[in-house]
C-alpha cells in the first residue's frame, strides 16, 4: 500500500497566514503540520508517499522534506517521499486521480494533509483487503464536515459532504483507505456545487457496492485547517509533550 497526502488548496480560512506560505507548512507546537500525516503512515507501515501541492508552494515542500530523508521505517530505512502538481484546488477526489500513475495497481491510503491525530493505523491497514475504509469521529459542529450515518453494528447507511440537516454527528474524517478501484470510480465524476471533485461522491459509490467500512477513531483527531483549530491543536500537542516529558522524568 502506498500513500497519498494531499497539501495543496490556498488556506485562505487562515489569510494572511497563508498568503504567501502553504498550511501544511505552518507550525503545529514544534513542527511542520505536514510531518504529522506523514508520521501517522510511516508509524502504520506506509514507507511510499505522494505530496501533493500546488505549483507555488512546490520547492518549498521539496527543500523540507527532499526525498524523505528524516523519516525512516521500522527496519531504520529512509522512506520515499515524492511529488505530485495539483494546478488549482479542485477537490480532495482531483488529488486522488493526481496520485493514479504513482499509485500504480496498489491500494491506498490518503489523508488530507490538515488532519492530525493519534490512532495508530498500523491493524486496520494490516486486515484491508478490498472495497474502502473511513474513519469517523464525533463532532459538536457536523455541518463542517462530510458526515456519515451508520447502525450499531457500525455498517455505513449514508455519507453525505457538509449536510445543512446532518444525520448524525460523526464526522468523517480526513483518512480515507481505498483498494484500486477508486481510480476507476474518479472517472465520469462531475465537481460539485462547489466546484470540486468530492471524495464523498467516490465514498458513495463504494457505499452503493456494499463496500464501504467505517471505523471509528479512539483517540483525539484534529482538522487543523481553522485559526481556532490552529491553535487548539498546537495547544493539545503542547500539553502532550509536557505530560510525556513529565512522565518520562518520573
Ligand atoms: O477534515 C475532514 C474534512 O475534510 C471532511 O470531513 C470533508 O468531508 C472533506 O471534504 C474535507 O473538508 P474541508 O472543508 O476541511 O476540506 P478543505 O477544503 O479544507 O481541504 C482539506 C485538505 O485537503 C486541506 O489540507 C487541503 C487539501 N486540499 C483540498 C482541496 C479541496 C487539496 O490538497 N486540494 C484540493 O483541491
Amino acid at each position: 500500500m502506498k500513500g497519498i497526502i494531499l497539501a495543496g488548496g490556498f488556506g485562505t480560512r487562515l489569510y494572511p497566514i497563508t498568503k504567501v506560505t502553504n498550511k501544511h507548512l505552518l507550525p503545529i507546537y514544534n513542527k511542520p503540520m505536514i510531518y504529522y500525516p506523514i508520521e501517522a503512515m510511516v508509524k502504520a507501515g506506509i514507507n511510499r508517499i505522494i505530496i501533493i501541492t500546488n505549483p507555488p508552494h512546490i520547492n518549498d515542500f521539496v527543500n523540507l522534506l527532499g526525498s524523505g530523508q528524516d523519516f525512516k521505517d521500522k527496519n531504520g530505512k529512509q522512506i520515499q517521499i515524492v511529488y505530485g502538481i495539483q494546478n488549482k484546488p479542485s477537490g480532495i477526489a482531483d488529488g486522488l486521480w493526481i496520485a493514479k500513475d504513482y499509485i500504480g495497481t496498489e491500494n491506498c491510503i490518503l489523508i488530507l494533509g490538515d488532519n492530525i491525530f493519534w490512532d495508530d493505523l498500523t491493524t486496520h491497514l494490516k486486515k484491508f483487503k478490498d472495497g474502502a475504509m473511513i474513519f469517523l469521529k464525533e463532532v459538536g459542529d457536523p455541518q463542517r464536515f462530510g458526515i456519515a450515518e451508520i447502525d450499531e453494528n457500525n455498517n455505513v447507511i449514508s455519507v453525505a459532504e457538509k449536510p445543512k440537516k446532518p444525520k448524525s454527528n460523526l464526522a468523517i474524517t480526513g483518512i480515507y483507505v481505498y483498494d484500486n478501484t477508486c481510480f476507476k470510480k474518479c472517472i465520469g465524476q462531475r465537481a460539485s456545487a462547489r466546484g470540486e471533485y468530492e471524495i464523498t461522491d467516490i465514498n458513495n459509490l463504494y457505499l452503493k457496492e456494499g463496500k464501504l467500512r467505517a471505523i471509528k477513531l479512539k483517540k483525539e483527531w484534529f482538522d487543523a485547517g481553522t485559526i481556532e483549530s490552529l491553535l487548539e491543536t498546537s495547544n493539545f500537542v503542547k500539553s502532550y509533550h509536557e505530560k510525556h516529558s513529565s512522565t518520562t522524568k518520573n
